[in-house]
């Protein structure tokens, strides 16, 4: 079949799967990852058929969604008849994107992975990774802040996996770490301004939150 053909059908059934997803990792999470390593890959020297693959698949089996293990990934990919080694390829690229804590080394070892990666994270910082991070917060049941828990640098994925923080540590234990973590110039560039919108929203935040506890004791 043709490749062209094949991201096309991955693209369908992966927006049918996650059509209607309250977490952050809908539909839109997957075509906006998608559009964004493409626009990615264009500067890198990338295979793009592994890259758009693996980036509409990434979520599929991800832990947050789902038990660890990546069975609806292959089963997919055993019925549009990928040969073994493209299995390999894209289970690969997949395995290398997900954040496993602040203290946890994830770089990349190929340059598929690197794009793949920093779409990713993109879409987990600025305007809409905020958004996407409050609901995420709210699908686990997580408070929005709490100011008697301080955020943790994981040294482990499994500490990492474990944390019910509320969802402001998250900025602290993840998201402002990312800018620093692009792998490619475009994915660097567009971290930039992602992160200092996250800086000034938590400004903002603490400034109101500040506020309340003041009128509260006068
Ligand atoms: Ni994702």
């Amino acid at each position: 079949m043709e490749k062209e053909n094949l991201i096309q059908q991955t693209a369908d059934y992966v927006q049918s799967y996650f059509e209607q997803e309250g977490s952050g990792h809908d539909w839109w999470h997957i075509y906006r990852v998608w559009q964004m390593t493409r626009r990615i890959a264009m500067k890198e020297d990338a295979n793009l058929f592994f890259v758009e693959m693996a980036a509409l698949l990434h979520d599929l089996d991800d832990w947050k969604l789902t038990s660890h293990s990546n069975s609806k990934t292959v089963a997919w990919m055993n019925q549009i008849r990928l040969n073994e080694s493209d299995h390999t390829r894209i289970q690969t690229i997949i395995d290398e994107v997900s954040f496993k804590g602040a203290e946890v080394d994830t770089t990349p070892n190929s340059p598929e992975a690197r794009v793949v990666q920093d779409a990713d994270r993109l879409d987990a910082m600025g305007a809409i990774g905020i958004a996407r991070t409050f609901a995420y917060g709210g699908h686990k049941n997580r408070l929005i802040f709490d100011p008697e828990v301080q955020p943790q640098m994981h040294a482990s994925f499994s500490d990492y996996q474990k944390s019910t923080a509320p969802t402001i540590n998250h900025f602290y234990e993840k998201l402002l770490l990312l800018k620093d973590r692009m792998n490619t110039k475009t994915g660097q560039k567009i971290a930039k301004k992602r992160h200092q919108f996250m800086e000034l929203y938590l400004k903002h935040f603490f400034q109101e939150w500040n506020m309340n506890e003041q009128l509260l004791t006068s």
